[in-house]
């Protein structure tokens, strides 16, 4: 797999994997996601602003991603929120500490200096990552999500830059 910043020529099968990732139910925040509108999907404003995005691609193919989107409101521009996810096939080779290791490298250029999170307590695989890319926890938000008649907790997770 090849790690890469993201392209406008791959904002559809982004999405596709995005839609993937959130079906599973598991790990993102939605199980399904808004109508796809290429003109305001999120690439294009990471890419106007040169915020970190990148891609994992197989044979050129979007297989995974990372962003990290900075706070809109200008006193907490300095915080960033990270979301990550790779199609189940590509997952347990690497790619996902490839993916991190770019972001992060990326954010203090975009005049980040944390980056924060929320994980599913259940999603260990991601804690997992996250712990070894230096994040310690934050906070808990109990009864965050329910569905399907189970109830997940969020960790909160932050991480400082430089
Ligand atoms: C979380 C995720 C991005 C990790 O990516 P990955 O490519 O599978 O991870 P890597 O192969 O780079 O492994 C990096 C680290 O992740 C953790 N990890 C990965 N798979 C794991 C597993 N099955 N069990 C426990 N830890 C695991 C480990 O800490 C691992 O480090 P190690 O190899 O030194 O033990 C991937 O599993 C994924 O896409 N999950 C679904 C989406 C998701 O959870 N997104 C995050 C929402 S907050």
């Amino acid at each position: 797999m090849d790690i890469a910043y993201i392209d406008k020529s791959q904002i559809a099968v982004w999405r596709a994997a995005c839609e993937q990732v959130a079906a599973e139910k598991t790990y993102l925040g939605l199980v399904s996601l808004p109508p796809f509108d290429p003109e305001r999907a999120l690439p294009n404003r990471m890419i106007a602003n040169n915020w970190p995005m990148y891609c994992a691609l197989d044979n050129g193919r979007v297989v995974g991603w990372i962003d990290i989107i900075p706070n809109e409101v200008p006193e907490c521009a300095h915080r960033g929120t990270l979301g990550l996810g790779l199609l189940a096939s590509h997952r347990g080779q690497g790619a996902g500490s490839r993916l991190m290791e770019a972001a992060l490298a990326h954010a203090p250029q975009c005049g980040l200096t944390k980056v924060e999170l929320a994980v599913y307590t259940s999603n260990l695989s991601a804690i997992s990552l996250f712990l070894k890319f230096g994040f310690s926890e934050a906070g808990m938000w109990r009864d965050y999500r329910r569905l399907d008649g189970v109830t997940y907790d969020a960790l909160l997770m932050e991480r400082f830059l430089g």
